[in-house]
């Protein structure tokens, strides 16, 4: 399975935006993030990592949030749009909402209305309606591909303002134990997809980090998973979680989007490939993974040298896999 991680698009559309959606609302760091980041954020490296997808062969495309920058309808709207004209379909990309997605009380309500094939989890794993839970969160879905079961969490939620941090919650910690203990994963690849950095000091932010991450490494420090892949800062990150056979690999990526002159900032995404072992399986698994990073003056993505040469015949065994930093 060759797998495409990328994240915090933030693509920004604004057209048909009244200024009353922001003075009603958010409307300073509305205002804020309008004059600033959208000069950097730019649709046309998203639209060129989409015609870089079939080249570079990705089976499916994994989007850990943060999709708008203030979860607007109208941004909705421009984002699914574009999303659309993936080939490979929402079958086969997986979209989860991030900070920025519910940057306005309803972000969340947009972003369900407006992606629901791109987070909609496998039927047989779909949740029983919950009582105890008022939401009726979908959260955690899964999508098994190819061998690799794909597990998104949710920690999107609205925040004071000029805070950035997120929550699983506990009703999600629950459920993703269970699906990571459950035997119908068979021997599936687990790879476990969230917006907010789940370690390392970025992840004990009280401003933008993930109030949860001990629980959470709670509960992978029972279960095991293969790979944990995130966004939300903007950098390549790697970090490890300690896993029942090991750490577990943390992943960040870079914004697919941003270019302002700052090339470890540049625009770009990562490519895993995830190989099951002789018997199909975790046993014997191969994990290698290196960037494709974009050249604005061309229009293009092209792989990075560096990464990939360092991912080239990585042993990366199960749960021993030993992550490695190009930031
Ligand atoms: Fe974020």
């Amino acid at each position: 399975m060759r797998l495409a991680h990328c994240s915090d698009l933030h693509l920004l559309s604004i057209a048909g935006a009244r200024f009353l959606d922001f003075a009603n609302k958010r409307w300073i760091g509305g205002l804020n993030l309008l004059t600033s980041r959208s000069r950097h954020h730019h649709t046309e490296a998203f639209e060129d990592m989409v015609e870089d997808f079939a080249g570079a062969g990705v089976e499916h495309v994994l989007r850990t949030g943060d999709i708008t920058n203030l979860g607007l309808e109208q941004e909705y709207r421009f984002a699914r749009e574009r999303f659309d004209r993936i080939p490979l379909g929402p079958r086969e990309v997986t979209v989860l909402p991030g900070n920025h997605d519910s940057y306005i009380a309803k972000g969340m309500v947009h972003f369900t209305e407006s992606f629901p094939a791109y987070f909609e989890g496998d039927p047989e794993w779909a949740w029983p309606v919950d009582e105890d839970d008022p939401v009726g969160s979908p959260w955690p879905i899964v999508r098994i591909r190819g061998g690799v079961a794909i597990i998104g969490v949710s920690t999107s939620l609205q925040t004071p303002w000029f805070t950035a941090w997120g929550r699983i919650g506990v009703h999600q910690l629950e459920r993703l134990e269970q699906i990571l203990t459950d035997p119908r994963l068979g021997d599936a690849i687990r790879v476990v997809a969230i917006h907010h950095p789940p370690a390392g000091k970025r992840a004990w932010s009280r401003i933008r980090g993930l109030r949860d991450h001990a629980e959470l490494a709670v509960v992978l420090g029972r279960t095991g998973a293969e790979l944990v892949l995130h966004g939300h800062e903007h950098e390549n990150l790697a970090e490890v979680i300690p896993g029942p056979a090991g750490p577990i690999p943390v992943l960040g990526v870079v914004s697919g989007t941003y270019e302002a002159g700052r090339p470890h900032r540049t625009a770009r995404y990562r490519i895993f490939d995830l190989e099951p072992g002789p018997g199909g399986g975790r046993e014997g698994m191969t994990i290698s993974h290196h960037l494709r990073i974009w050249h604005r003056d061309r229009r293009a993505f092209a792989v990075d040298d560096a990464t990939a040469q360092e991912s080239a015949g990585e042993p990366a065994a199960g749960v021993g896999f030993s992550p490695q930093s190009d930031s």
